[in-house]
């Protein structure tokens, strides 16, 4: 038992009813109200405060009523009620006051939390695309413009699809031009069905062929690796887009035109094409593409001197094409006395280089944002 329950204080019953005797006893007990309340601080410890004194069935307050007020003779109930009453508001303000108390300390306390709404916003920066996505989708809706549909495939390729079936044979040198990263331990597999990062989405070209028949209209955008040191103009990583045709008649003269058209929607209307001979082991005829030079308007000088971009050629290599080799028809089952096509492919970073002027490829992976966020608002 806590010394406070000792002294507890407990409603005696009356029997002096005269003044002086009742301001004695009313005295005793606004000193236990205080007495008691002082000794309160958690919302618990009010809890039992108030149950004590004002509860219905056995509070103080309700004793008092009764051993006090209702038991006092006729001619003291005037004086014994107004000193219930008044012992009555005592404790209610007593708990009102300890209410305001908490109320405060409440408010107080979490001043530092409190919403000052004169500081500015926090904000938050929307993000947006990065500039090869958004050149790679830019072309790819070229594209879609002219009836073509998407095709995506895996990045980890096996030597089929990303070599022989486009016609790379085992041990040819065509292959040095696309060294990559082989998936090691793979000695007990046979050659073709090795795993490598694919060196170019044209085997999304061999996959679709292998899926649908002609007429075939696809682009294919994707991610690609080659063992390739990193500079300025290189990376072991890079975006392509690749496009094929096939259907009956389908003539050099399409690719041409499919690709001049896609440049000068890419790069405006006055860029010229030119189609340079070139070689592909999936193609036959091959042709680079080049454009006018857009930084000299063609012309190979630019502000009193030769152009930098075109090396005073006047013209930029832009992409790869080719009509699609007879031979790579026999690996998808198409019969190349029937049908015909074409394919091209390009770089997407090369692209958004021109595009944006940009004079480092490194500044497209290293996450700069002061870099991207240059280009969140650009329009195409
Ligand atoms: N796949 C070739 C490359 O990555 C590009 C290309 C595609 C060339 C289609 C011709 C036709 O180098």
């Amino acid at each position: 038992m806590s010394p406070k329950k000792k002294s507890e204080y407990a409603v005696p019953k009356l029997k002096d009813f005269s003044v002086a005797s009742l301001d004695k006893e009313v005295a005793k007990l606004r000193a236990a109200i205080d007495e008691e309340s002082k000794a309160v601080g958690t919302e618990d410890e009010w809890q039992i405060f108030r149950d004590r004194w004002m509860a219905r069935k056995h509070g103080i307050l309700t004793q008092v009523n009764d051993l006090w007020l209702k038991a006092a003779p006729k001619d003291a109930k005037r004086d014994v009620g107004q000193r219930v009453n008044e012992v009555k508001k005592q404790v209610e303000q007593t708990l009102a006051d300890a209410l305001e108390n908490k109320q405060r300390l409440a408010s107080s306390s979490k001043s530092s939390e409190r919403i000052d709404i004169t500081l500015p916003g926090i904000r938050r920066p929307v993000g947006a695309e990065h500039p090869i996505i958004k050149t790679m989708n830019e072309m790819v809706g070229v594209f879609r413009n002219l009836g073509y549909s998407v095709e995506e495939g895996p990045e980890i390729e096996t030597d089929y699809y990303n070599f022989e079936a486009l016609n790379f044979p085992p041990n040819h040198p065509a292959r040095d031009t696309q060294d990559t990263l082989f998936i090691a331990n793979q000695e007990s597999k046979p050659l073709r069905d090795r795993l490598l990062l694919r060196t170019h989405t044209s085997p999304v070209q061999i996959r679709t062929m292998e899926k649908m028949k002609p007429p075939v209209r696809v682009v294919c955008p994707g991610k690609v690796h080659r063992n390739d040191a990193p500079d300025a103009t290189h990376s072991p990583l890079f975006h392509q887009i690749e496009g094929l045709a096939v259907d009956t008649n389908i003539t050099f003269c399409y690719l041409k035109g499919t690709l001049d058209h896609a440049v000068k929607e890419m790069f405006g209307s006055s860029v010229k094409t030119r189609f340079y001979p070139s070689f592909f082991p999936f193609t036959e005829p091959s042709a680079d593409v080049q454009i006018s030079c857009i930084f000299c308007g063609g012309r190979g000088y630019r502000d009193g001197g030769a152009c930098r971009n075109c090396k005073a050629s006047g013209w930029i290599e832009l992409l790869g094409c080719g009509m699609v080799d007879p031979n790579v028809y026999g690996f998808v089952d198409y019969d190349p006395k029937k049908v015909s096509g074409f394919a091209f492919g390009m770089g997407v970073e090369r692209i958004a280089i021109l595009k944006y002027g940009v004079d480092d490829i490194q500044l497209f992976f290293n996450g700069d944002v002061r870099f991207l966020e240059q280009f969140a608002y650009e329009r195409f």
